[in-house]
């Protein structure tokens, strides 16, 4: 791809707190091909630290709650949530790239952020089956909880700038809908793994440091609240009943198939389009990027590894400023920087995620993309797949209400 010469955004990338870093993401460490089955000292495994209640679940709980030899996936029926959305599609497609005798019956409501192009190229597959329906529909969920070996739970309502303006959906789908799939699973007790996705956001903002997985959840959007019930929901239900639950805190994810009211996305075909570029605040917010296929081999991971009753962390380092990236996409495409409009901040913008990413990576998973490829891999595919985002862009009517009543007359949009 043709590339307008200029810094490269690695220079930019936050030097977070001088080697404070417990994690810097350059250079990386190598990785051991098995991952320990002891802690670091040689000590026995922690076994998550939830206590025995009766529960079909309880049978062996230390077997179910820290394997020592790898959980096995192949082979295995799978129910995914929120396939057709961003994360849960390329999952899906991770899974069956990987395993040759996985099956996997994907659960979607298809709201506006579901979508099935995303999922074209595999639906004839015979290992894999769509089920349209709602997470909230308790005998559905009981029906498909049934058939499978193990759960990764995605669905959910995921944009904070949606959550501000109504956060009704996020509510019931995000705390309520857990709710019906955890229930579901305590009559269940054949499932070996239920992967709950959670979020980084649950720990709310810090300008300094890193969050682990121990600190407290303090967060501050509708959004994130409404993902922080659920994310203590799920280790509640692993306390009282003994499920074996694992909790993933994932930190922004970008790459393919993103729907395009996500930050990148959003500027990305924004820019194609010659479109302004709504930047919030001084665009000086920090997240820590973590491209999509990196997150989806960290899920697979701790299916394989993760200790039932015990959150995860999963970030990549990549620390950048929302102004960098807004420029780098510019640049990237040949367009000129003043389709960057800044715009009024969002409400209670949180200003910097960061993951203390130890936990994880003593498992040995560590994230493989540089982020600067992944950006421009990531641009190259939106420019590619122009008809993709064009539907939903100039078809959905969700898309038009939500833009034009968020975007289209902020302050700053118009060129001054
Ligand atoms: P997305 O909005 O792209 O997709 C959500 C999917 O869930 C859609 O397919 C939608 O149709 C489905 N869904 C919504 N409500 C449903 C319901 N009631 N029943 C069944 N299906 C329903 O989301 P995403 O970005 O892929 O995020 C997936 C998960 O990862 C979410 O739980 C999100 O909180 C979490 N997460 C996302 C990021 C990120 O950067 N995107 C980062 C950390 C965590
Ligand atoms: P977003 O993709 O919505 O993810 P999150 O808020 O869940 O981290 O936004 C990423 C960052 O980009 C966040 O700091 C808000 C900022 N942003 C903008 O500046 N303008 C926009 O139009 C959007 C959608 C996001």
């Amino acid at each position: 791809m043709a590339e307008p010469a200029g810094p490269s955004i690695s220079s930019w990338m936050i030097q977070s707190g001088a080697g404070s870093c417990p994690w810097p993401p350059r250079p990386r460490e190598p990785v051991p091909s098995v991952p320990p089955v002891e802690e670091a000292d040689g000590s026995p495994l922690r076994y998550g630290g939830f206590r025995a209640a009766s529960c079909a679940h309880n049978k062996d709980p230390m077997l179910r709650n820290a394997p020592s030899v790898e959980r096995q996936v192949d082979g295995k029926m799978l129910l995914v949530t929120g396939g057709a959305g961003f994360i849960g599609s390329n999952f899906i497609h991770y899974l069956l790239r990987k395993y040759e005798k996985i099956e996997i019956i994907n659960l979607d409501k298809l709201t506006y952020a579901g979508n099935l192009d995303n999922l074209k190229d595999i639906e004839a597959d015979p290992r894999y089956e769509f089920v349209h329906g709602d997470i909230r529909d308790k005998e559905l969920v009981r029906s498909v909880m049934r058939r499978v070996q193990g759960v990764v739970h995605f669905a959910a309502e995921t944009h904070v700038d949606r959550s501000i303006l109504d956060a009704g959906e996020f509510v019931l789908t995000d705390v309520f809908g857990t709710f019906v799939l955890l229930d579901a699973l305590r009559e269940a007790p054949q499932v070996e793994f239920f992967i709950h996705v959670s979020t980084d956001e649950v720990y709310g903002s810090r300008d300094e440091g890193f969050f682990t997985e121990e600190d407290p959840l303090n967060p501050s959007s509708p959004y994130a609240a409404s993902k922080a019930g659920a994310d203590r929901l799920a280790y509640a239900y692993t306390v009282t009943y003994g499920l074996p639950v694992i909790i993933v805190r994932p930190s922004n994810n970008f790459g393919p198939y993103q729907y395009p009211e996500k930050f990148i996305p959003l500027f990305v075909t924004n820019a194609l389009e010659d479109k302004p570029l709504p930047l919030y605040g001084k665009g000086t917010n920090v997240r820590d990027w973590l491209y999509v296929e990196d997150n989806c081999r960290a899920i697979d991971w701790l299916m394989r590894w993760g200790k039932t009753g015990e959150a995860y962390n999963i970030g990549a380092g990549n620390e950048v400023q929302n102004i960098r990236i807004a420029e780098k996409i510019c640049d990237l495409l040949a367009k000129p920087r003043d389709l960057i409009r800044f715009v009024p901040d969002r409400l209670g913008h949180d200003r910097r995620y960061a993951l203390d990413c130890r936990k994880i990576r003593s498992l040995g998973w560590k994230p493989e993309a540089d982020f600067e490829r992944a950006l421009e891999t990531t641009v190259r595919w939106y420019r590619e797949n122009e008809a993709w985002w064009r539907k939903i862009k100039e078809k959905s009517r969700a898309w038009r209400s939500f833009y034009d009543e968020y975007y289209r007359n902020r302050k700053g949009m118009k060129k001054e």
